[in-house]
């Protein structure tokens, strides 16, 4: 159950809603959605004719699908256009339809330590799959070497890595997608958190040759960077021949994806404007990596994290689990992701993540920074 075990709990104890006023939501996976420092307003309302309340397309709205393309021939040079690209109701959607399809004698690689729903959806469609180390052992930094040989072998990899914020970039990313593009293989970059990084954010899409001729997916959504998790807008890139799929598996399941949001995030993707975010997200975000890591550091904790996304994943001292800490944390309306939620081989707190906790900072604005490290410490 993932996250929402720690929410069930956090409203048990507290009566409270995790990210009500007042609360301490670090267990939360949303950012702020409001205008940062240097960013783009977000607009206030959009337009509605007759047409936007017909039924949606099956793969999306092609002014959205042609944005999306667009936005990653800008940055990256992706070689693309719109039929490479079917939308959904959110990144995880289009997660569960990747595997959901997947041919049944093919495997799944995944490292250990990963975003918790993709344990969830593994098990649910009761996927074959062989863990790729990701520990304290290795500071949860596996290189291709880890990686399975074997043929008909798919990758799930969030990049930036939602819990440990390890990030694939450059020649590193090159070679994990070269190595996915050939015959019998194939893989799912998530890159929800694409632009929460310390250097200049990277996609998959720079490193496909001809994404016709692999079995590459990488999923985008509006969910983080664009800071507008309740429009439920995600995508998924991937050859012409996936992306048919994936309309058939909408047309059957899914009935398309809201016009009006649809409509929503296609203005946010405009060329400047997504420049501007782009921009603000990493500078704001950096700062307040910066700053918790220091924070957590100077509490003795010991941080493993990488320079992506908007948690901070470390140990807590004398064996403390994430469990026991955040009975002492609800106390203050206040509560981490206990690491064995991100352990895709659910070992609970005797596994390897059992004293490891994420820590969210996304949902919290500047001046929140003293009060949180005030209840952290009392709580240590
Ligand atoms: C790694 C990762 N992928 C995808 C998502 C997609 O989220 P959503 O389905 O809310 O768009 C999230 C959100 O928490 C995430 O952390």
């Amino acid at each position: 159950m993932g996250v929402y075990e720690t929410l069930f709990r956090f409203a048990e104890v507290t009566h409270k809603y995790m990210g009500d006023p007042g609360t301490h939501p670090w267990a939360q996976g949303f950012p702020l959605t409001t205008q940062l420092p240097g960013g783009p307003p977000l607009p206030e309302s959009i337009a509605i004719n007759a047409t936007d309340r017909m039924y949606p397309k099956a793969d999306g709205q092609p002014p959205l699908r042609e944005a999306i393309a667009d936005y990653y021939r800008h940055f990256y040079g992706a070689r693309i256009s719109a039929d490479n690209v079917a939308v959904f109701a959110g990144g995880r959607p289009g997660i569960f339809a990747v595997l959901a399809f997947l041919l049944e004698d093919w495997q799944v690689a995944i490292e250990e330590t990963e975003y918790t729903p993709y344990w969830d959806v593994l098990k649910l469609l009761r996927r074959n799959h062989v863990l790729i180390p990701s520990n304290p052992g290795n500071q949860f930094r596996p290189t291709l070497d880890d990686h399975p040989r074997e043929a008909r072998t798919l990758l799930i990899r969030s990049n930036p890595c939602n819990p440990t914020g390890v990030t694939l970039r450059g020649p590193e990313l090159e070679q994990m997608v070269a190595h996915y593009s050939a015959p019998e293989r194939g893989a799912l970059f998530d890159e929800a958190y694409e632009f929460f990084t310390e250097q200049a954010p990277d996609s998959a899409l720079r490193y496909i040759r001809d994404i016709d001729e692999t079995n590459v997916f990488v999923s985008g959504a509006a969910t983080k960077g664009l800071q507008v998790p309740g429009m439920r807008i995600g995508w998924i890139v991937a050859s012409k021949k996936h992306v048919e799929l994936f309309r058939n598996y909408s047309s059957l399941a899914m009935g398309g994806v809201s016009r009006a949001s649809q409509l929503y995030v296609t203005e946010l993707l405009e060329r400047t404007r997504v420049a501007q975010a782009r921009k603000a997200v990493a500078e704001f975000y950096t700062s307040q990596r910066k700053r918790y890591g220091e924070g957590l550091r100077g509490l003795g904790l010991e941080l493993f994290s990488g320079t992506g996304g908007f948690y901070h994943w470390a140990r807590l001292p004398k064996g403390l689990t994430g469990d026991a800490f955040n009975e002492r944390l609800m106390k203050h309306d206040a509560a981490i992701l206990p690491g064995r939620l991100c352990d895709m081989a659910r070992r609970g707190d005797r596994g390897p993540l059992g004293s490891m906790m994420r820590f969210s900072f996304g949902p919290l604005p500047a001046e929140s920074f003293e009060r949180d490290l005030a209840i952290l410490k009392q709580c240590l």
